[in-house]
């Protein structure tokens, strides 16, 4: 039987293979593991791409959310707005601060923060102290209107981008839009690592000199903290496959929109009923980090998938306001309802840069078939 992965590592990095194991052997060659100049040089590659000032390495998408937070000064008794359609990590950055993460609905087309439910959340919850944007499977969320919202209550603007690298909104890089932006190199994010790293992106150099203090235990000189920071430093191993990784990005990146645009106009063809992911009513160039689309028959169609060889995920299918975790702060279900649907619906067709356009049709021809028979 065919099987289509939902991600396939070996087959991407195949034909960089060779330049990645002498990038590697001339890191063990130099000896210097943690930041330093593979470090550096990516911190500058990737600025450049993402249209930001300063960018800063760090141990995880994770940790660049909660250096964010930190170097904003945010902490116990802050109030933080974010979606609670995304993955746990955004919200979990700000309950690891001492603050307390505060949800608004999303968008029912595009998923993300929806800035009239963000409007009722800020005029609900007092003054909050930042508001984090996540830019969900790829695309961007309605920056203007969010920024707009953010200067009226005086409140910090973070972009959670980890999964939206290289995405735009009318025309500029998502991640430097906001006092900051937050990356993830998880492997499989579009541009990933071979472990775990993240970057922090900013404009703002106190910001930027903040972050890097925090991420070494908040330490400018051995052994003088003026902070109490952690240790989340990227190391030189991850620097240097990301820098070769990040050459073909753009390449990858149109694959992606090659094979999300193969599938819309394959799936409108079949008459499939289900939801597709429609370009936001803005200008925006989405990375398609996911292709998601969305069917009351959710998880039937997921088994009846699976049983052709074809891998799907769902992301995600619990909201973060329901999560057994966050039970303390209150709120049930039925809060978010545009939320809760996506949750019960979403489903994640393969979408990754080493599919044919054959993979695409018979995933698609695998959708057609279980409508047929249903
Ligand atoms: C939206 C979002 N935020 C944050 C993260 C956290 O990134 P990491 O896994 O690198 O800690 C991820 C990725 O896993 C993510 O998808």
């Amino acid at each position: 039987m065919k099987r289509i992965r939902l991600l396939d590592l070996p087959a991407l990095h195949a034909p960089i293979r060779d330049r990645l194991h002498q990038t590697l052997a001339e890191v063990i060659d130099s000896g210097q593991f943690i930041l330093g100049p593979q470090v550096e040089q990516l911190e500058i590659e990737i600025a450049r791409y993402c249209n930001a000032r300063f960018a800063i390495g760090c141990g995880s998408g994770s940790d660049a959310l909660y250096l964010t937070l930190r170097a904003l000064g945010i902490g116990q008794g802050d109030r933080v707005i974010t979606t609670p359609f995304t993955f746990f990590a955004t919200a979990g950055a700000i309950s690891r601060t001492g603050a307390r993460p505060v949800f608004a609905d999303v968008d029912p087309q595009t998923l993300n923060l929806d800035p009239a439910s963000l409007l009722a959340a800020i005029r609900s919850s007092g003054r909050p102290s930042a508001v984090i944007v996540v830019h969900l499977y790829g695309g961007a969320a309605d920056l203007d209107p969010i920024r707009d919202l953010c200067r009226e209550a005086g409140c910090a603007l973070i972009e959670d981008a980890a999964q939206a690298i290289g995405a735009e909104y009318k025309g500029t890089r998502v991640g430097s839009l906001g006092d900051a932006g937050c990356l993830s190199f998880f492997p499989s994010k579009n541009l990933g690592a071979m472990g775990e790293a993240g970057m922090v992106l900013t404009n703002d150099p106190q910001l930027a000199d903040t972050v890097r203090l925090l991420r070494v235990h908040g330490s400018r000189d051995r052994y003088i903290h003026e902070m109490v920071g952690t240790n989340s430093r990227l190391d030189a191993l991850q620097a240097a496959v990301l820098r070769i990784k990040l050459q073909y990005l753009d390449q990858w990146t149109r694959m992606r929109q090659r094979n999300a645009s193969l599938y819309t106009e394959s799936l409108a063809r079949s008459g499939a009923p289900v939801k597709l992911p429609r370009p936001a009513p803005y200008q925006t160039r989405h990375v398609f980090h996911q292709y998601v689309i969305r069917c009351p028959e959710r998880d039937s169609l997921r088994e009846f998938l699976e049983a052709r060889g074809i891998e799907t995920a769902v992301y995600y299918p619990v909201p973060l306001h329901l999560q057994p975790c966050y039970r303390d702060l209150g709120y049930s279900e039925g809060d978010f309802p545009i939320a809760e649907q996506a949750a019960r619906q979403v489903l994640a067709l393969p979408v990754h840069p080493c599919l044919a356009p054959e993979d695409i049709e018979y995933v698609v021809a695998a959708i057609h078939e279980f409508y047929s028979a249903h």
